[in-house]
C-alpha cells in the first residue's frame, strides 16, 4: 500500500506530541508504511495535500480541545473533506466524561466525515506546567503529583481501525 498518513496534532506540553509518535510507530506496525507526524502550526500544506488519510487530533484543556486545532479544521475543511479522516483527543478524564469531550471537540461536519474518534488518555508532569496551568491542576484538578494515563491499548485499537479504514481507499 502507498498511501500515506499525516498525523497533525497539537500539544502544549509535550503529552500529545508523545501519543502522535506512538499512534505512528502502531500504524507502522499494521503495515501502512508511510506515516508521518506534524505539529498543527508548522504542517507543510503541500505536504498534507500528498496524504491519502489525514489524523488530527490536540489535549482538552477546561473541556474544550486546545483551540489550534478547530482553527486548523476550519482553514483545511475542503481538503479534510476530501480525505480519510481520523480524529482522536488526549485528556485525563475517562469513560462518560472523556466520551463527552470528544464529542464536542471537533465540528459537527468533522465528526460525521471522520471514520475512527478516539480518547487516548493523557499525561500531566507537574513541574512543566505554566504557573497557572500547575495551580488548576492541583486546585480544580486535585492533581498532586504527575499522572501517565496514556492509553496505549486505545492507540493500537485505533491504528488497526485507521488502517481497515485505509483499506476502503480506491
Ligand atoms: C490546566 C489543565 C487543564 C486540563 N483540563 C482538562 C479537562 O478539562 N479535561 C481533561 O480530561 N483533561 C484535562 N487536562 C489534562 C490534559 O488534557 C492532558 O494532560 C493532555 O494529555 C495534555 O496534553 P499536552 O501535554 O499535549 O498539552 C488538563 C490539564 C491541564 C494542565
Amino acid at each position: 500500500m502507498m498511501t500515506s498518513v499525516a498525523i497533525v496534532y497539537a500539544s502544549r506540553y509535550g503529552a500529545t506530541e508523545t501519543v502522535a509518535q506512538r499512534l505512528a510507530a502502531a500504524l507502522q506496525e499494521n503495515d501502512v508504511p508511510q506515516v508521518w507526524c506534524s505539529e498543527i502550526s508548522v504542517t507543510d500544506p503541500g505536504q498534507l495535500a500528498s496524504a491519502g488519510m489525514i489524523v488530527v487530533g490536540g489535549p482538552i484543556y477546561a473541556g474544550r480541545i486546545m483551540s489550534d486545532v478547530p482553527k486548523f479544521c476550519e482553514t483545511n475543511r475542503k481538503l479534510l473533506l476530501e480525505r480519510v479522516v481520523g480524529l482522536f483527543i488526549t485528556c485525563l478524564y475517562e469513560g462518560d466524561q472523556a466520551r463527552a469531550q470528544l464529542n464536542e471537540a471537533f465540528p459537527s461536519w468533522l465528526n460525521g466525515h471522520a471514520c475512527a474518534h478516539a480518547d487516548l488518555g493523557g499525561a500531566v508532569r507537574l513541574h512543566q506546567l505554566k504557573f497557572f496551568d500547575r495551580f488548576l491542576m492541583r486546585k480544580v484538578g486535585k492533581v498532586r503529583e504527575d499522572v501517565d494515563r496514556i492509553r496505549m491499548d486505545a492507540i493500537r485499537s485505533f491504528a488497526a481501525t485507521l488502517r481497515d479504514c485505509l483499506g476502503t481507499l480506491p
